[in-house]
């Protein structure tokens, strides 16, 4: 078993889709570990994207990032990250294999829904930007 970061994003939240996209994830098989719901400061959302900030969409992903609050969790499974990746689909929910969130959920590339890790080490260090330890009892 390993772990993997979820954010259901503002659009998610905001359209009330969090329940739906929880069942889905657990219907995926997947195991909630660590769960909260939490609007990010605007430096909050600029260092959990640092890795994009030379790209041209980063200010807009901050701004949406920060437009509402989102509600980021750990999840359990055999092979998290690769699992987690392959059930919410494409960065594009039109490019997005059906059945997955972001086809059935996201509304754009940009508001798309649900964030998840991309590897085990960012995985770890996500986390750890959202979790404390003693929120984490259930992880260990
Ligand atoms: P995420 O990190 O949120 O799970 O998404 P991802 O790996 O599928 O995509 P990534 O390349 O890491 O991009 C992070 C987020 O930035 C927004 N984005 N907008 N307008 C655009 O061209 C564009 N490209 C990326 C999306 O919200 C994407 O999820
Ligand atoms: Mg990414």
């Amino acid at each position: 078993m390993s772990l993997t970061l979820a954010i259901l994003k503002p659009d998610a939240v905001g359209a009330k889709k969090a329940g739906k996209i929880l069942a889905h994830l657990e219907g995926a098989g997947f195991t909630v570990k660590a769960l909260k719901l939490v609007s990010l400061s605007k430096a909050q959302a600029g260092e959990f994207y640092a890795v994009h900030r030379e790209r041209g969409f980063y200010a807009e992903l901050v701004e949406f990032m920060t437009s509402g609050p989102v509600i980021p969790m750990v999840l359990e499974a055999n092979d998290a990250v690769a699992k987690l990746r392959s059930t919410i689909g494409a960065t594009d929910p039109a490019e997005a294999a059906p059945g997955t969130v972001r086809k059935l959920h996201a509304e754009s590339k940009g508001r798309n829904a649900i964030h998840a890790s991309d590897s085990d080490e960012n995985a770890a260090r996500e986390i750890a930007f959202f979790f404390s330890e003693f929120e984490r009892i259930a992880v260990r």
